[in-house]
């Protein structure tokens, strides 16, 4: 890891530590995984709270954008490898979830957020229970879907073609990548981006299998499990599978990851 990726991650332990108990194990057993490498981690959590800082300072963003971002970010520090004291740092982010997702709270909300985005400590608190604060997980899919239709986009490094330019959203990307194997030199041009998207989808699978199936069909809990994990474990392989510029590998991946996605929606949605 180079000096500045240590810093910042010194600088998010330090300023998040201070005042908070680093709690451990009060999750469900077997919910959450260690599988975001520390540069990774270092990323996604720089541009989250870039994501949030800009958030704040718009009083036209819609709350729901804060509110994900900060599931988000509560989410990487409990799937990053190797870091213990990204707890408290955690539940920074789940107070901010909390607060942005109440009515007529968008002052609080915003004030929070800038707190959390400047690296301060966020005070007040209230619940710190992640599974709580996820409510309508389909908040948080549409991330996914394309930039015209409420998503967030993707990375101009993965526009690989005009459609997947002109669609601009992760779940498109995706669908591309199931069909037809990328070639050598676009593996090399996406291998960056396509890693921290495949990450990125990955913690979105982790916050699904935590938040569950909506409540009128908890009689198939098991089957949302699966295609969680599912989801996120092929995520991750389509992770391992860019950084290794392995094209093969990403196209199985990417088929895999694709078909939780179909499957589940054929259930749940
Ligand atoms: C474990 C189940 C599950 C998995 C796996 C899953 N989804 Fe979803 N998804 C849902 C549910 C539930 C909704 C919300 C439906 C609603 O409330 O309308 C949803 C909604 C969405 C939406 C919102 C817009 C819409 O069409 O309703 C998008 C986009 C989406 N999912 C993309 C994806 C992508 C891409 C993947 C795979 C990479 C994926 N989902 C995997 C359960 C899942």
């Amino acid at each position: 890891m180079n000096r500045m990726a240590r810093s910042v991650v010194l600088i998010l332990m330090m300023a998040f530590a201070s005042g908070a108990a680093i709690q451990a194990g009060g999750d469900k057993a077997g919910t959450w995984k260690a599988f975001l490498p520390e540069p990774a981690y270092v990323e996604l959590t720089r541009r989250s709270l870039d994501t949030i800082g800009k958030a704040a300072k718009d009083a036209k963003a819609p709350l729901t954008e804060l509110r994900v971002e900060a599931l988000m970010l509560a989410a990487y520090a409990k799937s990053v490898k190797d870091a213990e004291n990204t707890a408290a740092f955690g539940k920074g982010a789940v107070a901010l979830a909390v607060a942005a997702g109440m009515k007529n709270n968008a002052d609080a909300a915003r004030k929070l957020a800038l707190e959390l985005a400047a690296h301060k400590s966020v005070a007040g608190g209230g619940t710190s229970d992640l599974h709580i604060a996820i409510g309508d997980i389909k908040d948080v899919m549409m991330l996914f879907a394309n930039k015209a239709k409420g998503g967030e986009g993707v990375h101009a490094d993965l526009f690989y073609s005009p459609k997947v330019k002109n669609q601009n959203g992760s779940e498109a990307l995706i669908n591309a990548l199931a069909s037809k194997k990328l070639s050598d030199a676009n593996v090399g041009k996406m291998a960056k981006e396509l890693e921290l998207l495949a990450y990125r989808t990955a913690v979105i699978a982790a916050l699904t299998l935590e938040r569950g199936p909506p409540a009128a069909q908890k009689g198939e809990t098991k089957a949302w499990n699966d295609y969680s994990i599912v989801m996120r474990d092929s995520a991750i392989e389509l992770a391992d599978g860019a950084r290794k510029k392995d094209g093969p590998a990403i196209f199985e991946a990417s088929k895999r990851l694709e078909n939780s996605c179909v499957e589940c929606h054929g259930m749940f949605k």
